[in-house]
């Protein structure tokens, strides 16, 4: 997919912005604090109806203004598509060919785009929680049935909890609510292990192009059990309810799960180097990529902020090679990178909100 146009209307520091996108390299420079970022998250705030940087939407519009309006063209498998997102004290209204859909799983992943921004980095060492979430995040933009599984995973996880916590015993109900989640968790669960064998797959390859280390990295599943199936995940509830009555809480389950990346097959974190964790996420980027485009038959749109800057010259030029010609790719710098001089690009000049285009800042 290609994005042709970007229109911000009171979002973050833009009071109206339009832009035209190039279909391959587009070069967003400007110094700190002008906006660059923020031109970036309006799209990944189209492509997972939330932002990668905050949970309050309100902080999305421009302070003073009553709403912020995201929209974009962009062209997919020939067809012009048209989405749209209005941030509004209520919350958000999400259009498609300006028509509202009703339910956010049918908007989230028709724009897909793969951010890498140096936050990622604390993915290693964040809880299982975050590292949870942006599970989620990947499978639910290509498969909406998985975050229908998870809310109904979720709801049903709440009732189980109240009901932990209660004096009085209703195991016929324990027993119908361990029924209900094991059948939403074997599903889940099926996607979650397929998801990080495929990534796996790319993941290795991908690493070794971008670096000259004879490094083996890859994903380790941590499940709530080994044996997937709703009969064994029904009984792994049961056997636990006399452990979750003492914790008045569910303790196992998806919700408890996590997936560890790993390095010569320790968890990375014990001795990755700040260059290699960089190198890792990267690669776990283009992976992300590539698993997208095997699974939807469309490239995603990169966004790489403020990344290359880390990157030596030979590992710029790498990463240059892994998606010329690919995918569509947006990236901001302070700097015009060396490697992208006298490239077939568009070059965008962020101001204090307001965006020029072909304007050099240096
Ligand atoms: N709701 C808002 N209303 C108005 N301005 C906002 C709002 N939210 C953020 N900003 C402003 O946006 C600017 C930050 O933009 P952004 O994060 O895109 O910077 P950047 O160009 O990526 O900078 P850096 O190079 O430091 O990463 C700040 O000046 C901030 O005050
Ligand atoms: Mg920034």
């Amino acid at each position: 997919m290609i994005v042709q146009n970007i229109q911000l209307n009171n979002f973050r520091n833009y009071e109206k912005a339009s832009v035209s996108l190039h279909p391959a390299l587009n070069l967003i420079t400007g110094n700190n604090a002008q906006g660059k970022t923020n031109l970036l998250e309006s799209l990944v705030y189209l492509s997972l109806t939330r932002s990668h940087r905050i949970s309050d939407d309100k902080k999305l519009i421009k302070n003073g203004a009553m709403f912020a309006d995201i929209q974009c063209k962009f062209e997919d498998e020939g067809i012009l598509k048209d989405i749209e997102a209005v941030i509004h004290g209520k919350g958000k209204t999400l259009m498609i060919h300006k028509q509202p859909v009703k339910k956010t799983s049918e908007f989230i992943g028709l724009l897909n785009v793969v951010l890498f921004s140096p936050d990622d980095l604390r993915l290693f060492t964040d809880s299982p929680k975050e590292r949870r979430r942006v599970l989620n995040q990947e499978i639910t933009k290509i498969s909406p049935k998985y975050l229908l599984s998870l809310n109904k995973y979720q709801n049903l996880l709440k009732e189980r909890n109240i009901l932990l916590k209660e004096e009085r015993k209703d195991e016929l109900f324990l027993e119908t609510l361990d029924e209900q989640m094991a059948e939403e968790e074997e599903k889940i669960m099926m996607e979650r292990k397929y998801f990080i064998q495929s990534v796996n797959e790319m993941l290795k390859p991908a690493y070794q192009q971008l670096s000259s280390d004879d490094i083996q990295v890859s994903i380790v599943y941590k499940s709530c059990i080994d044996d997937i199936s709703k009969e064994n995940l029904f009984r792994m509830h049961q056997s636990l309810h006399e452990k979750d009555r003492i914790y008045h809480t569910t303790t196992n389950g998806i919700h408890r799960e996590d997936m560890i990346f790993e390095m010569n097959h320790a968890n990375l974190i014990l001795s990755a180097s700040q260059g290699q964790k960089r190198m890792t996420m990267l690669a776990f980027k283009m992976a992300l990529l590539k698993h997208i485009q095997k699974e939807t038959g469309k490239n995603p749109v990169l966004l790489l902020d403020d990344v290359l800057s880390e990157l030596d010259m030979q590992k710029q030029n790498k990463l240059l090679e892994m998606i010329d010609g690919t995918f569509q790719c947006l990236i901001t710098s302070t700097e015009i990178p060396p490697f992208l001089k006298n490239k077939d690009l568009k070059n965008f000049y962020i101001e204090d909100g307001k965006i020029y285009e072909n304007r050099r800042n240096v």
